[in-house]
């Protein structure tokens, strides 16, 4: 079984816990494509569902599928939302952020009644850290922002500078017209920690840190799934 399998039995499992009628939080990445393809297979007379997507590519995927959707501001409230990771750590600890949309990602888990965390079996980790650490932050002065995340990272032994994220050679925007930098920090020893560090500084807009939010995850092993709790 290959890792692209993994996350698609993650997916199709995580599609088997939503219930008809729920409003359902939409990840974003490969893994997220999975449960939301999964979960449009679902849809037809008896099984209805609204989705809030937390980027622009996951609701132009769930469009097409014909997922109907809500905008976060619309959803009165979020039942269950189910979305990938970059890293699993000790008690569903993530980084997330890979695909830069960390801050809608965030936004919409904060909203949700539970959040569904899935993946392939090499997210799984023991220290987070391994995977750089995506940080979003205003486009204006970035670089002075970047020089205050590394004394915040030297702070927490992280010796080396955030690096801006590049794609053919030009930086790349998010979905709420920011900046990412990845922080290469190796281990990270107290997150909590270092999530506030990063959080107080004017400029950072989000991190890829999220602690203390999901509330059962679904990892694909091989051929088959395993259910975490935190
Ligand atoms: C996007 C994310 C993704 O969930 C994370 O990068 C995992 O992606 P994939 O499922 O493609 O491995 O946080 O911002």
């Amino acid at each position: 079984m290959s890792a692209e399998d993994e996350k698609r039995l993650a997916g199709e499992a995580a599609a088997g816990r939503v219930e008809n009628g729920m409003t359902v939080g939409l990840g974003t990445g490969s893994t997220a494509a999975w449960f939301v393809k999964a979960l449009a297979a679902r849809l037809g007379p008896g099984f209805a569902v609204k989705g809030v997507p937390t980027s622009e590519a996951t609701a132009a995927l769930a469009r097409d599928l014909g997922i109907p959707l809500l905008t976060l501001d619309d959803a009165r409230r979020i039942d269950l939302t189910v979305d990938g990771a970059d890293e699993i750590g000790p008690g569903l600890s993530l980084i997330k952020g890979g695909g830069a949309a960390l801050l809608r990602e965030k936004l919409v888990w904060e909203a949700s009644d539970r959040c569904l965390v899935i993946a392939d079996a090499a997210k799984r980790v023991e220290t987070l850290g391994k995977f750089p650490l995506p940080i979003e932050v205003v486009a204006f002065g970035h670089k002075q922002t970047a020089n205050r995340i590394t004394d915040v990272l030297a702070e927490h032994d992280i010796g080396m500078p955030p690096r801006l994220r590049l794609k053919d050679g030009q930086p790349v925007v998010t979905d709420g017209g920011n900046l990412i930098y990845d922080a290469a920090c190796g281990r990270i020893e107290s997150p909590a920690a270092l999530a506030e560090g990063l959080k107080s500084l004017t400029g950072v807009v989000e991190h890829g840190l999220f602690l203390d939010l999901a509330d059962e995850g679904i990892l694909g092993v091989g051929a088959a799934v395993q259910w975490l709790a935190p």
